[in-house]
């Protein structure tokens, strides 16, 4: 397997920032000291040049610089994937059609009717500062919860200190790198490829070096974890899993998270779950399996190194809601609540109540993952006579192996039937020479079944074209 690490790796502008800074200070000085004689007439020009000089370099070229020496490790994020995709469809002139977005992963089935009632029957909660660690009503439905969906057993999870709730697991999954990483230490923090792309820049803003392991057609779009090295097994603090992937839709089974758990043991690191597609699946008797639950299995029942990150956003159709939670091994939970008590990022306590009815509530789930069944059946038929397609294991992205180049494929897609879909390259970084999203476009199966279906016939008369 390649592992890789970013090949913006090992830049340094460092120098030039300081030295523009320097020079911004030497031309105060200067002028303040000849506030004497000419700038006597007048005395506000020093202020107002230095001013000038501060928004020039704000605005130019030199902004970059100016910006390193604010925090170099910004300076190491990647454009997001929709910026990159807006950059591509410039220009572009789609046909007279409707336009259908495929691109982006967000959920656009109905919000659970009661949850909203519990929103608004709780807004009064607004006036009152809520706890980090939420209501202990909410982390004991999260515990619960999580015994029953993963079959833990009954009180297999400690609602008090194995449970926090969270602002939706992009934020967690971001904050949880700053918390658990030494940051002078040289660590690195490995993901898949391709990859949410949050896990990237909380490795560089936690002062990590990220390291890629690809998830590739190759080996069924799971990583080969044995592929890893234990040199770099060693340099690892955090592992982040993403299970099922975005974009992929694959499932890592739960003897590899047996493995992955005692790897953790033996090097020292973290495992980081993101589960935020769990509930996304196809057959309702076998649902994927979890890291707390593979955890139990090999009877590590302290959940040690293993935190898990779930969402209502795709779950229950609740995006904006923002309410997720993380939970597992105490110890670690026990430093990022801390962590979180600091950051200042409490769930606000509508939210919380409204979060309780949610995760208490299973028929809306099951509602919600027929849809999504009743869509990948009809587009897999239709475009099954054009293109090879599979049905992932779970998710809602079909990933799809283009016949030509992704970015290539995605603008023509959008030039001749207004269709918008993610090349895969934007979504994964180049390691030793192989994009693994290369010749792949992630396509969000989150529109209503018509559109849905319309999308599939237009894109079946695209490839035939092709
Ligand atoms: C893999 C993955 N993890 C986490 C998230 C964040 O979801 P949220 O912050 O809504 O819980 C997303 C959102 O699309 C995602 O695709």
């Amino acid at each position: 397997m390649t592992l890789g690490r970013h090949p913006r790796e090992g830049g340094n502008d460092k120098p030039k920032a300081i030295g523009w800074q320097v020079l911004t200070i030497a031309v105060v000085f200067a002028l303040r000291s000849l506030r004497s004689n000419f700038f006597q007439i007048y005395p506000h020009l020093p202020e107002r040049i230095s001013a000038a000089i501060s928004r020039i370099m704000r605005r130019s070229a030199w902004r970059r610089h100016y910006i390193y020496a604010m925090n170099p490790f910004l300076q190491k994020l990647q454009p997001y994937p929709f910026e990159k995709l807006s950059a591509l469809k410039f220009g572009c002139t789609p046909p007279d059609l409707p336009h259908i977005a495929l691109a982006i992963g967000e959920p656009r089935h109905l919000a659970p009717a009661f949850v909203l009632e519990a929103l608004c029957a709780n807004l009064d909660g607004i006036s009152q500062y809520p706890l980090t660690r939420g209501i202990p009503e909410l982390r004991g439905t999260i515990a619960r919860w999580l015994e029953q969906r993963f079959r833990l057993g009954a009180q297999a999870v400690d609602a008090d200190s194995q449970v926090l709730p969270v602002n939706g697991t992009r934020e967690a999954l971001f904050a949880f790198a700053q918390a658990v990483v030494n940051a002078g230490a040289s660590e690195s923090v490995l993901m898949p490829n391709p990859f949410y792309q949050i896990y990237e820049g909380a490795a560089y803003l936690a002062g990590a070096t990220p390291v890629f392991y690809n998830t590739a057609a190759a080996t069924g779009y799971l990583p080969d974890f044995d592929a890893i090295s234990d040199d770099d097994w060693c340099r690892c603090r955090l592992l982040y899993i993403c299970s099922p992937g975005n974009p992929t839709g694959a499932v890592i089974p739960k003897a590899t998270l047996i493995k992955l758990i005692e790897k953790s043991k033996q090097f020292d690191f973290i495992i980081a779950s993101d589960e935020c597609y769990s509930e996304i699946y196809f057959a309702e008797t076998t649902p994927p399996t979890g890291l707390l639950e593979a955890a139990l299995a090999c009877g590590n029942t302290s959940f040690e190194n293993c935190v898990v990150f779930h969402s209502l956003s795709k779950r229950s159709n609740l995006p904006g809601m923002r309410s997720g939670f993380v939970a597992g091994d105490a110890k670690i939970l026990k430093q990022f609540l801390l962590y979180r008590t600091y950051h200042g990022c409490a769930m606000p306590p509508p939210v919380q109540q409204a979060s309780i009815s949610a995760w208490r509530d299973e028929q809306h789930v099951i509602e919600n993952r027929k849809l999504y069944q009743q869509k990948f059946d009809t587009v897999i038929e239709i475009l099954s006579p054009v293109i090879k397609v599979a049905k992932p294991d779970a998710g809602f992205y079909l990933w799809l192996n283009t016949p030509i180049d992704d970015t290539e494929f995605a603008k023509q897609l959008f030039t001749k039937q207004n269709i918008t879909v993610l090349p895969g390259s934007y979504l994964s970084r180049e390691t030793h020479g192989v994009n693994p999203g290369h010749k792949h476009v992630r396509m969000a199966l989150v529109a209503p079944l018509d559109e849905c279906i319309t999308a599939a016939k237009r894109l079946r008369t695209f490839i035939k074209g092709l």
